[in-house]
């Protein structure tokens, strides 16, 4: 019989969700220009039904109908050469999905492309890396409901699994999947940088060293900070360099990468006028890492603080504050992602379902997380909460937490440590929570040098009116 889905594009990704649709009892076909990759998965255990083709049209040719398949190519002019080369050898009904990070806007103009060609496009995220992929991955699919459930049996195979449930959802129309998994990466920035903040403070405040934080990191583990991204640095801190003996981190170059779906996030906020002030600074904080030349230059003549050093009482606290700080700050991010996800899904009509979103990202992704609990169970009892740092369960959370943030921001401010994150999250916390901002001021400035005008606040009925200000 013919295989009932198809994977192509062999690199690790591709490699790993093949072998995971195998794994479940389908029959499976993979495309690879490079042949020498099904070596690979032969030795990774690929199944006898799992066949490997070189051919394109040999590979459309050996699937079932409506034929199924997932491309696993990087995003961008490789995907439309993709499909420009599928394109001639489907036939109305077959579905291609593309797994990559792609742009949304990208899915949502080949999404519409292909509708006109009766054929159809799912645009689907996929996260947790190599080994997600390999065993359960969190799948963000968007695109037409219908196609969405041609491939349904296969994602629900195929997909980790929380309490919650099987970690996929039909997450909307057009781009809503690729945008839903580009807030993802977006948070994932956000959550690392915070880690990261709390690594260094920790290290140069304290004088912790990578085996103690380690330690330390484990414990809160065991509680409400759980997370993947946690569980990972407890293991980056605890490998040692095979020749040096040294903590390996301590050898790794300190300038961060990137591949773009974290700027994209902010880009796509800035368009939304939606303040994701946690991701941009964690953005920010790769993009000045990576100016590492410069850095080395400035540390010789600009001097940070000079003679502080911690209490007695901030020795012995700092740790607990700084897992306040944590976790306070990641409820923060998660609300502005959130309300990013809110603002595009209204503004494209998307109609996503943030309980939905928390729910398959509790297991299986980047951003897997206890919190992720709590969250999805605020949205589910209030569906049209604004913002998550109201949710019942989480404002007294955050007021609990927010002395331990704020001594945090200030210990880190007095040692001239920089916590870019920590500090823009407790920004956005205090100007959400304020009824009362300075943009009276903005706003009789603008009036005053541009004629721009503004309201009163005694007058509201009459609208925006214009003074002198000399
Ligand atoms: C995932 C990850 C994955 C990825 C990004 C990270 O969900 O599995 O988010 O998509 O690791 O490539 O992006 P940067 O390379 O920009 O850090």
């Amino acid at each position: 019989g013919r295989a009932q889905f198809g994977v192509a594009g062999m690199g690790v990704m591709g490699q790993s969700l093949a072998l995971n649709v195998a794994d479940h009892g389908f029959k499976v076909a993979v495309w690879d220009r490079h042949p020498e990759r099904f070596e690979d998965l032969r030795k990774k255990g690929a199944p006898a039904s799992l066949k490997g083709y070189a051919e394109l049209a040999e590979f459309v040719g050996a699937l079932e109908r409506p034929r199924r398949i997932l491309l696993m190519v990087t995003a961008g002019a490789a995907v439309d050469s993709m499909l420009e080369k599928l394109e001639p050898l489907l036939e109305p009904g077959d579905v291609v999905l593309d797994g990559g990070n792609s742009w949304f806007q990208d899915t949502r103009k080949r999404e519409a492309e292909w509708k006109a060609k009766g054929l159809h496009f799912l645009g689907v995220g996929v996260s947790g890396g190599e080994e997600g992929a390999r065993h359960g991955p969190s799948i963000m699919p968007g695109g037409p409901a219908e196609a969405y459930g041609l491939v349904r049996p296969v994602l629900e195979a195929i997909a980790a699994r929380s309490e919650a449930g099987v970690c996929v959802t039909h997450v909307g129309p057009d781009g809503a999947g690729h945008f839903v998994k580009m807030v993802h990466n977006g948070i994932e920035y956000a959550d690392m940088q915070l880690l990261a903040e709390t690594y260094d403070l920790l290290k140069r405040g304290l004088g912790l060293s990578a085996e103690q934080l380690a330690d330390l990191f484990a414990q809160w583990n065991q509680g409400i900070a759980e997370s993947f991204l946690l569980e990972t640095t407890i293991k980056v801190l605890r490998k040692k360099d095979g020749e040096t003996g040294r903590p390996l981190v301590d050898l790794v170059l300190d300038k961060a990468g990137q591949k773009g779906t974290g700027k994209w996030t902010v880009q796509v906020s800035l368009d939304l006028g939606v303040p994701v002030p946690s991701i941009a600074g964690a953005l920010d904080a790769r993009n000045l890492s990576s100016m590492k030349d410069e850095r080395v230059a400035a540390s010789r003549s600009l001097h940070g603080p000079t003679g502080e050093s911690l209490s007695a009482e901030e020795k012995t606290n700092l740790a607990a504050w700084v897992h306040d700080a944590l976790y306070a700050a990641r409820v923060v991010t998660y609300a502005q992602g959130l309300r990013l996800i809110q603002a595009a899904s209204n503004e494209y009509k998307w109609n996503v379902s943030l309980a939905e979103m928390a729910r398959i990202w509790r297991a299986g992704c980047i951003i897997r997380a206890k919190l992720l609990t709590p969250l999805r169970e605020a949205f589910e009892k209030k569906p049209d909460l604004s913002n998550l740092m109201l949710a019942d369960s989480l404002a007294p959370v955050l007021e609990k937490m927010a002395p331990g943030w704020r001594r945090t921001v200030s210990v880190a401010t007095r040692l001239g440590i920089a916590v870019p994150v920590f500090s823009a999250s407790l920004a956005y916390f205090d100007s959400y929570r304020s009824a009362e901002l300075p943009q009276n001021l903005t706003q009789a400035q603008r009036d005053a040098f541009g004629a721009h005008t503004y309201q009163r606040r005694d007058r509201p009925e009459a609208g925006f009116v214009h003074s002198d200000w000399s």
